[in-house]
């Protein structure tokens, strides 16, 4: 085994956080091999330290422009109870995408005007709970959906309901595009997001006819996800301060708020050891190192320069902005432990596959996107990385597999480990809090994972249950 400083501080490691300590891979202090004897495997484990330093790192960015900035965590990429909590206690506010996500949010404890709610597709019912809770904004994604957030407000208050007006913002789709994968791009007029800019004024005009039913307070962008660069972010700020002038010009509605969506990036290739074997374009992707602070000046900066040369700066010095950051609160402060219980070779191929615990039923992006989780061996946290593997997943399906099976390079072809890795021994998947919890699903009759949360005292508290097998038959009807 190597010693020495080096060795005990790997490039991945972040001290306070993730750590060596005697040979193991240390979560806040806390022995992450001790924690699958614990908890079993596989297990997600959450460190509340870290998500509040990754919103404190927000919160330090806001005070670089000087305009109020509200932070609403995108709750999709990970909306387990007691991360809701971890945020809520933080301070800042929540988005949500669907019924269920607004009942979890007030259900934590998130006020009301704490919360705003988008989605391409809402149901009457979770329009219905939305105007009813009156919820800071619903953020409106067609022209057609105006009518019916109205409709909601008209059928509540037929029922007896009081309800004041909704408060509506538009999302829009302006065509620009990002270095991020096709499918997390948002902001194309490809994509299913938004309503597009020819038709931005007659919406809001739309938006404006019934005010007794409809607050228009807001307009709003999301670029897509894992955005690298600070441009895209920059673009989108302009055109919506753009529109937002016209709208002014044309209707004589001034908007309370611009909401630049999330997208701030994460670096997954702290540890670049096996970066070499990405393709560039996916490599910049994703070690990007992106400060937040850079996007929001950038951002002011060019909306300034458009508003004094427009004669409106008078508007923009009314305007707050709304942010929605998921993956960049939320993905470094987690990471999935998993166990290696088969082992195999390939005389023909000269490889040594490992087939661990943890497939892409608990981190789709794995398989949707080919994301690139850095992968260690928490037993053996410091030793010299130098063997390769195939490593796979316990489903039966042959694209369960930690490379890119497709063959298009998105993947490294193998994990470099320790020497002689071998069934029992406990890897750790790292930066993978974001969108994984989230998008858990059964296949195969496998039983979702428990998470673990280490408090800022350092205790890790169980924050969700291991499934028993009941759980996989609980709702079906037999
Ligand atoms: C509308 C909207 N806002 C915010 C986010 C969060 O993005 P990220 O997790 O990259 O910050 C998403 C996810 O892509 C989104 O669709």
């Amino acid at each position: 085994m190597s010693s020495g400083i080096a060795a005990q501080c790997p490039a991945w490691s972040i001290p306070g956080y993730l750590e060596v300590h005697e040979g193991h891979l240390a979560i806040n202090g806390v022995d992450a091999v001790e924690l699958v004897k614990e908890f079993n495997s596989p297990l997600f484990v959450f460190s509340e330290g870290r998500i509040r330093h990754n919103i404190n790192r927000l919160k330090r960015a806001a005070e670089v422009v000087d305009r109020p900035i509200k932070f609403c965590y995108a709750s999709k990429a990970n909306s387990n109870m007691a991360i809701l909590k971890a945020v809520l206690d933080s301070g800042i506010d929540c988005e949500v995408n669907s019924g269920g996500e607004l009942f979890k949010a007030l259900r934590v404890g998130f006020q009301p005007d704490q919360i705003i709610f988008n989605g391409t597709s809402k149901s009457d019912e979770e329009l219905d709970e939305a105007v009813r809770a009156h919820i800071y904004s619903i953020n409106v994604d067609s022209i057609f959906e105006i009518g019916l957030v109205e409709n909601a407000v008209r059928r509540l208050r037929e029922r007896g309901e009081e309800v004041p007006a909704a408060r509506i913002t538009l999302r829009l789709v302006p065509e620009i595009g990002t270095r991020s994968h096709l499918g997390l791009q948002t902001a194309l007029l490809t994509s299913k997001f938004g309503i597009s800019s020819s038709e931005v004024l007659a919406a809001f005009r739309r938006g404006l006819q019934n005010p007794d039913l409809l607050n228009v307070c807001g307009i709003h962008i999301h670029v897509g996800s894992q955005t690298p660069d600070v441009e895209p972010f920059a673009e989108a700020f302009k055109s919506m301060w753009e529109h937002l002038m016209t709208i002014h010009r044309e209707t004589g509605h001034t908007l309370e708020h611009i909401n630049l969506g999330g997208g701030i990036p994460v670096n997954y290739l702290r540890d670049r050891t096996q970066a070499d074997q990405l393709p560039e374009h996916e490599r910049d992707m994703l070690g990007a190192e992106l400060e937040p602070a850079d996007v929001l000046k950038e951002a002011m900066r060019v909306a300034r320069e458009s508003a004094r040369a427009a004669g409106a700066e008078h508007l923009l010095d009314q305007v707050s902005i709304l942010l929605e950051p998921g993956r960049s609160i939320i993905a470094d402060a987690g990471l999935v432990l998993t166990t290696v219980n088969n082992i195999k070779t390939r005389p023909e191929t000269g490889d040594v596959w490992l087939l661990t615990d943890a497939g892409y039923n608990i981190m789709l992006s794995m398989n949707n996107y080919k994301w690139y989780y850095h992968l260690i061996s928490a037993s053996r946290a410091a030793e010299p990385y130098a063997s390769d593997y195939k490593v796979a997943g316990p489903l039966c399906d042959s694209g369960d597999v930690y490379f890119d099976i497709e063959r298009e390079g998105r993947l490294p072809d193998y994990r470099r480990l320790p020497e002689r890795v071998g069934p029992g021994e406990i890897l750790a998947l790292l930066n993978s809090g974001a969108y994984s919890l989230a998008q858990m699903f059964h296949y195969n009759g496998r039983p979702l994972p428990a998470a673990v949360l280490i408090a800022l005292d350092g205790t890790p508290k169980l924050i969700r249950r291991r499934d028993t097998y009941n759980d996989l038959v609980t709702n079906d009807v037999w």
